[in-house]
Parts: structure tokens; sequence; C-alpha cells
């Protein structure tokens, strides 16, 4: 690939006591990609999603956006700088309606809240917030409290939060864990659409079909380091891939 890469980390290096999280983890977002990361349990992914939104400060290494050194800035600080991501634990505001969920987080009432109670900015907040909606089929949802949704709506509902922070890049922990194979096929259509959004999604998914499909090229980690990258044939029939897999995970 040609051009700068939308976003870098190189060498990074995340310990817990003697464990070694991530272990000198490189690798590149290019724009326009759909990037999938794989690997069992325990490989790290959730730990590099930490370290690159600033929820965890990196050991070692850099992280650089655009050409932005962002390494070890804290969260606020990153989510302005656009980077966005959604939680392999589900983190909403249950007692809030669906549409407020993504209304308390958007752009203008985040970065204006003043300007946007005084010049009564609550019309614009509240279309931009039901396009969201609308985008992850949630709009008929949108005055129920987001405590009542089902499993994979509320799934939906945490990636539209993450939108409306108008992110240039958009990490996913396990967007389908705990959907069955239609929902997680119509959330494909949904990742894909996302895309015209923002800059470049990275999707760290368990569901290998899912990955499959809508990855435009995967990188595979095993006890925090790259095992191997490139196309899914290439990435799924690499030895070493295989062997994370059956020798880690029986799932
Ligand atoms: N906050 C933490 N404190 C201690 N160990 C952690 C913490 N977060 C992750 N780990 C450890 O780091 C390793 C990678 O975890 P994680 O990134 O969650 O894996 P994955 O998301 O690939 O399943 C695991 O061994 C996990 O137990
Ligand atoms: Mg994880």
């Amino acid at each position: 690939m040609t051009g700068q890469p939308l976003l870098e980390v190189r060498a990074l290096v995340k310990r817990f006591g003697g464990l070694q999280a991530l272990d000198k983890l490189s690798f590149e977002v290019h724009p326009g990609e759909i990037l999938g990361i794989v690997g069992p349990n325990g490989a790290g992914k959730t730990a590099l999603i930490n370290c690159v939104t600033g929820f965890y400060a990196p050991n070692d290494g850099q992280i650089i956006l655009g050409s932005r050194d962002i390494t070890g800035l804290p969260v606020h600080r990153i989510g302005r700088l656009g980077i966005a991501r959604t939680f392999q634990n589900i983190r909403l505001f249950r007692r809030m309606t669906v549409l407020e969920n993504v209304a308390a987080v958007t752009h203008d009432w985040v970065r204006r809240p003043l300007r946007s109670l005084l010049a009564r900015r609550y019309g614009a907040i509240r279309d931009e917030s039901m396009a969201l909606l609308e985008r992850l089929r949630l709009d008929s949802k949108a005055d129920q409290v987001a405590g009542g949704l089902a499993y994979g709506e509320a799934r939906r509902l945490e990636i539209a939060r993450a939108l409306a922070t108008r992110p240039r890049l958009l990490f996913l922990d396990e967007p389908a864990a705990g959907m069955n194979e239609q929902e997680t096929e119509a959330l494909i259509g949904d990742i894909r659409a996302i895309g015209a959004l923002v800059e470049g999604v990275v999707v760290v998914e368990h569901d290998i079909d899912l990955i499959r499909t809508l990855s435009t090229r995967l990188v595979a980690m095993n006890y925090g380091r790259r095992i191997a990258q490139g196309s899914a044939a290439e990435v799924f029939a690499d030895p070493q891939v295989i062997e994370a897999y059956l020798g880690r995970d029986n799932a």
C-alpha cells in the first residue's frame, strides 16, 4: 500500500506484572480499510484497543494517528483527535433512552455544550442522532430506555454512540458477540455502510465468518504478537494461525 497510513502502531508493549499482553506489536491501518484483527482469547486484542484509545498507557512503542504521535494521551484527547470504540462488554446509559444515549455524546454537545444550550441546537443534535439511529436500524426504538434493548440492539446502539463523536477511525471489539447468524449477517451490512462515515474501521472479532466477509485485510495475533497479516485466505492458511486456534481455543 502507498500513502500515509491513517494509524500506525509501532512495537507496542503493554505489561501487567510479569505478563506481556502486547509484545512489540506493529501494524498499520490505511485509509478506506476495514481491518480485521483475529486471535484466540487472551491474545491481546482488547488490550490493543485499550492502548490505542488511551484506556491503558502502553509501556513502550508508539501510536501515530495521521502524522501525530498520540501515545499515552488520555482517553478524551484521543477521542477528540478522532478515534472511537465500542466495548466487548456493552457500556450504555441504561436508564436513558436510546436517543439520549446517542445525543449525549454527539460532537456538538460535547464540544460546545454552552453554545448548544444557548443557540437551541437541540434540533440539530436530535436530527444527527436520529440519522445515526436509522443507520443502525434503531430509529423505531429511539424513545425506549436503553436498558430494555435486546442484546443485538444494544450492541448496535454502542456503534451509533461511537459514531456520534464523528471519529476518523472506529474500533469495534467483538461486535457480533452473542448475536445469532441472522443478526450477524445484518450487522455485516451495517458495518459496511459505516465505512462511508469514517476513514477506517478496525474489527476485533471471534466470529471468523464475519471477519472473512467484512475485512479488506487481516492481522492475526497470539500472545501479544503479530503472527500473520494479509488477505483472509492467506491468514487462515498460515500454520501459526492454525496452531494458535487449535492449540489454545477449542471453541
Ligand atoms: N487490566 C488488566 N490487568 C491484568 N491483566 C490484563 C488486563 N487486561 C488484560 N490482561 C491480560 O492480558 C492478556 C490479553 O487480554 P485481552 O487483551 O483481553 O485479550 P483478548 O481481547 O485478545 O481476548 C490476557 O492474558 C489478560 O488476562
Ligand atoms: Mg477481548
